[in-house]
């Protein structure tokens, strides 16, 4: 006969880590602050649970059109950035995220406002599931936001470098360019293994029409919450 205290739990889904890392975020909320919000499907999670703790913050700056209208629909006041000085952290996604606190970001188009975001912070707190955390970064194609005329230029630049670089599209089949909150084209970068992500954030950063490169190195997190099965782990960088 089986033993049912033995039998396997069942897996936890991607969704089900997401909504326990956000959740899991809360505690990094400080009371009576404005915080920095950032963008994507886990931050999603974190804005369900900040719900309840609403009453408690001031309000938020927030890192998209996307999760403003979030944030707004269940009545948390969004500041613009312009509007505060500091904030005391900021709450985000990764789309690859290594032992240091380095990370790709970028992969929901919002890699320019979510690095101003940050870097208004003083804390930075990523918040990811357990596929997220690699040895090197660029696994995952590292999002540019980019200036229109600079793109072909640009494609070539990372050809040099040994990255096959291809615009983003729209979803849905279109084969029209996404287009960013800020107006601008993305570029994903392929094929690149980034073993010094400040050399390379550095470098990237100051070739002409390139807005903002997705690798945060300058603007790494100070602490990464990583959801696994067996629950969620802290690491400090
Ligand atoms: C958006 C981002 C996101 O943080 C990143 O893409 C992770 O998203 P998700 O939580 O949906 O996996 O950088 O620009």
């Amino acid at each position: 006969m089986t033993n049912p205290s033995a039998q396997a739990k069942p897996q936890l889904t991607q969704d089900e880590l997401k909504t326990l890392v956000g959740q899991a975020a809360l505690r990094f909320v400080v009371p009576g602050e404005i915080i920095g919000v950032g963008s994507g499907s886990t931050v999603n999670k974190f804005i369900e649970a900040l719900a309840d703790m609403k009453d408690q913050i001031k309000g938020v700056v927030s890192a998209s059109e996307a999760s403003t209208a979030r944030l707004r629909a269940i009545g948390i006041p969004v500041f613009d950035a312009n509007a505060v000085e500091e904030l005391a952290v900021y709450i985000d996604g990764a789309d690859e995220i290594d032992q240091h606190g380095n990370m790709i970001k970028g992969g929901g188009a919002a890699l320019t406002r979510e690095k101003i975001v940050a870097a208004q912070s003083r804390r930075f707190v990523c918040i990811v599931d357990e596929s997220k955390l690699v040895q090197t970064l660029g696994t995952y194609p590292v999002p540019v936001e980019v200036i229109p005329m600079a793109v072909q230029r640009l494609i070539r630049a990372f050809a040099a470098m040994g990255g096959q670089a291809r615009v983003r599209l729209q979803t849905g089949g279109t084969g029209q360019p996404l287009v960013t909150d800020n107006g601008q084209l993305l570029l994903d970068v392929s094929g690149l293994r980034i073993s010094d992500p400040r050399a390379f954030e550095a470098q990237v950063s100051q070739w002409p029409g390139v807005v903002t490169v997705g690798v945060f190195a300058f603007q790494k997190a100070q602490v990464c919450l990583l959801a696994a099965p067996g629950g969620v782990r802290t690491l400090n960088f």
